[in-house]
């Protein structure tokens, strides 16, 4: 029997900042209705190669395939509408609009229409707006902010903050959602409450790739765990693993021992 072919493929993905090399010929495969865990110390890199692979950032090299459809060279709302999106690890929102229209902006934003044809209002318009704002109500009731559909996002807690960026990257239907420190700085009620959001979603079919620091939380929901120091993977495997990898152990232990170190010399 063949395996699958991955959802995701990325290949020798490397990204320059002046003289620091933030991604170096980074490669891994996503099998589909996975979740794959990416992670590393401060600086490793996990948000850049999020930011080249949507295609928020230009590359140095690499190729990324989509059910084996080149990404690479596409901007980000052609990623977005062929079934790549992504959440950003600082939460954007427009404060002074409804949730419910957060989404429609979102939806709009990844169809690429703009505001000249919503300008035009033409049927086909009202229409498309009428589908996004009833996926929208859709979406807002399985991550369990259907009550604040009405409401200002200025009102939002930062949790659920996470889960209107997670409601975002599902409007476009994608195939694959990257989700960048879903559960950073939020409380643990929350975070349970984020991760069966996650696994709802999974069950519905959709592939996703976490980068977290809280490797408990990416232990226990990813089935593969992926790995950088220094822009460069270490490590590739199932969770069990990866946990006694030595080379992730180094890899963590040295940035809390540096950590510890700089706190003594203070
Ligand atoms: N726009 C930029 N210009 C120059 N250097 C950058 C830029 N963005 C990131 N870097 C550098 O690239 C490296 C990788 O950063 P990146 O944000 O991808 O790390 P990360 O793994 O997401 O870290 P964290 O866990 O802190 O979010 C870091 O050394 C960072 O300082
Ligand atoms: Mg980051």
């Amino acid at each position: 029997m063949t395996a699958a072919p991955p959802v995701l493929e990325v290949r020798g993905l490397t990204k320059r900042y002046l003289g620091l090399t933030a991604v170096a010929e980074l490669s891994y495969q996503v099998e589909a209705g996975s979740i794959v865990g990416l992670i590393g110390p401060n600086g490793s890199g996990k948000s850049t190669s999020i930011d080249c692979i949507s295609g928020f950032q230009g590359v140095d090299a690499g190729e990324w395939f989509l059910d084996g459809k080149p990404l690479h060279g596409l901007r980000a709302h052609r990623i977005a509408r062929l079934g790549l999106t992504r959440t950003f690890q600082t939460v954007r929102a427009y404060d002074e609009l409804s949730l419910l229209e957060n989404l429609c902006v979102a939806a709009q934003e990844t169809d690429g229409s703009g505001w000249i044809a919503s300008l035009r209002r033409s049927a086909e318009v009202r229409e498309k707006e009428a589908r996004a704002a009833a996926r929208g109500q859709a979406l807002l009731e399985s991550v369990g902010l259907a009550h604040y559909a009405q409401a200002p996002a200025a009102i939002l807690s930062y949790g659920q903050r996470k889960l209107l960026a997670i409601a975002a990257s599902m409007m476009a239907h994608p195939r694959v959602v990257i989700l960048d420190e879903p559960v950073a700085g939020v409380n643990p009620t929350m975070v349970r409450h984020i991760e069966s959001v996650i696994r709802q979603l999974n069950a519905e079919g959709v592939t996703l790739v976490i980068v977290e620091h809280n490797v408990d939380f990416i232990m226990n929901l990813c089935n593969r765990v992926v790995v950088l120091e220094s822009g460069r993977k270490i490590a590739d495997g199932p969770p069990g693993l990866i946990r006694s990898d030595p080379r992730v152990l180094a890899a963590y232990l040295g940035q809390a021992r540096a950590k510890a170190l700089a706190s003594a010399s203070h």
